[in-house]
């Protein structure tokens, strides 16, 4: 079977082709023909080194957290799927693959309604959204602000928190303010068209800053009102400016379990249809995950990358 992973880190190009032996399932696994997996941008720090000193990999590396596929070998003891089963996994590592193992907890069924696409965008994302969420444990009514409420985690926290009946404040750019309302924000400003600092000054009673790489320009400091927190998505602590502020980074704290947090997201999925915006479905090549890693690195359109067998 194929994997596509790298033996010595760069840029997109280093993806190749690996052959290896399809995974035989031990006891409480199951082994999965992969139908689709996503891309997230820890994917491509992977790829360019930057986790080395955190995680220790031995070469080659295949990357990949995000995995829909269907059940083709039941481990011992395995009663709760079946094969032929559709299933979403949420795995450490070796998702870009055509046949993965995994393990019961970190299962569960596609519901028929959803997408492929949407399914195998949805793991990573989901998670940290429903892990913001619960960390902030804000009440109804309370404001949230969600800064790059278009991306991939962000869209995602729009729609948990307006389950929660949170007031939601967000930013995105011009382009996608449509999408962000559309998702249930109740005021959007486009941070490309206004100063967002000034439009929601010390509004929010939580922000989460899921833009890429963090890069908000202090925004969400000003958006948050004096006391509130201050979460963000990104590798580097908030700068907090001198205001009395929570902060919160993401990644400091235990994210949530597969076996809480799915359950959750898809009886959001079958209550509210939650949405999992597909930005590309890229060929299942090594040269499909070479493209979608420049589209990782790129500002491109608001939604998932996903590797997909049968791409639209
Ligand atoms: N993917 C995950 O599961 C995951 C998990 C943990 C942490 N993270 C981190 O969370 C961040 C977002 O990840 P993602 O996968 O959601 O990325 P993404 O899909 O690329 O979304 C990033 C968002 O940032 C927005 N943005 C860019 N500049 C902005 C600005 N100045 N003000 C407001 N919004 C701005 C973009 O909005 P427009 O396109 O509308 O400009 C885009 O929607 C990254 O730093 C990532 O490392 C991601």
């Amino acid at each position: 079977m194929k994997r596509f992973g790298f033996d010595h880190y760069g840029d997109p190009t280093v993806f190749t082709t690996i052959e290896a032996p399809v995974p035989v399932p031990k006891p409480g696994q199951v082994q999965l023909h992969v139908l689709g997996f996503g891309l997230n941008p820890y994917d491509a720090s992977l790829r360019r080194g930057e986790q080395a000193a955190f995680r220790k990999l031995a070469f080659p590396i295949v990357p990949g957290t995000d995995v829909v596929g269907q059940v083709t070998a039941l481990g011992e003891g395995v009663s709760a799927f079946a094969r032929g089963d559709v299933v979403i996994n949420y795995r450490p590592i070796g998702g870009y693959s055509e046949f993965v193992v995994a393990s019961v907890g970190k299962l569960i069924k596609k519901p028929a309604a959803m997408p492929l696409a949407a399914a195998a965008g949805l793991p990573q994302v989901g998670l940290s959204a429903y892990s913001i969420l619960q960390v902030l444990a804000l009440a109804p009514g309370q404001t949230l602000a969600v800064e790059g409420a278009s991306g991939g985690v962000g869209a995602l926290v729009v729609q948990l928190a307006k389950l929660q009946h949170l007031h939601v404040i967000a930013t995105a750019s011009a382009r996608n303010a449509d999408y962000v309302r559309r998702l249930g924000a109740d005021e959007v400003a486009a941070y490309d068209e206004v100063a967002v600092a000034a439009r929601f000054g010390d509004q929010a009673d939580a922000t989460v800053n899921a833009v890429s790489g963090g890069q908000d320009g202090g925004a969400g400091v000003a958006i948050t009102r004096p006391g509130g927190t201050l979460l963000t998505t990104a590798d580097a602590a908030p700068t907090l400016n001198g205001k009395a502020l929570d902060p919160i980074q993401l990644g400091e704290g235990k994210p949530a379990k597969p076996e809480s947090a799915f359950p959750a997201l898809i009886q959001a999925f079958n209550e509210a249809r939650l949405n999992v915006r597909v930005a590309k479905q890229l060929p299942f090549t090594a040269l499909g995950v070479q493209e979608g890693h420049r589209l990782l690195e790129s500002h491109h359109p608001a939604g998932k990358l996903v590797v997909m067998h049968e791409p639209a």
